[in-house]
């Protein structure tokens, strides 16, 4: 698994005229059995946040209000996604460095994660992720 991995899904949306409406349902739109939603709110613009990869979690973002870019790293290669839209979730699988950067003032960002918190589960230093990326 790399940073091609890291794809962003298409969530269904059902349009009205009073409003849309996305929904996300677990081995359908993700790839995994959901077992923690989090969110990141109140983050001032421009703020950065992340800085770490999991060992076994897997996760989906979604950007429910405003926009953040997300780096990506998997010891290899590096790629960005900018999430702007609420129907769009990105998945990130296990060994991913992330940092999401660049918040616009009043986002907004939902994470679905595969596991429970466990701090157990962070790798939070560069160096430490790097090696156990080259296995
Ligand atoms: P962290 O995952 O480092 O945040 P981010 O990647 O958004 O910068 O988590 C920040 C703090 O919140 C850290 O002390 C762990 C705690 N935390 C929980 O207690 N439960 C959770 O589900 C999450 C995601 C974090």
């Amino acid at each position: 698994m790399g940073v091609a991995d890291c794809q962003v899904f298409e969530l269904p949306i059902v349009h009205d005229p009073q409003g849309n409406l996305t929904f996300i349902e677990q081995k359908r739109h993700v790839p995994f059995e959901i077992a923690r939603v989090y969110h990141l709110y109140d983050v001032p613009g421009g703020a950065t946040r992340g800085g770490h990869a999991h060992r076994d979690c897997e996760e989906l973002l979604v950007a429910m209000s405003g926009s953040f870019e997300v780096v990506l790293d998997d010891g290899r290669e590096k790629k960005s996604v900018r999430l702007s839209r609420s129907h769009l979730g990105l998945y990130l699988p296990p060994m991913i460095w992330r940092e999401l950067i660049d918040f616009s003032s009043g986002s907004v960002c939902m994470v679905l994660a595969s596991e429970y918190y466990d701090e157990a589960d962070y790798i939070r230093d560069y160096g430490e992720f790097l090696g156990a990326a080259a296995g």
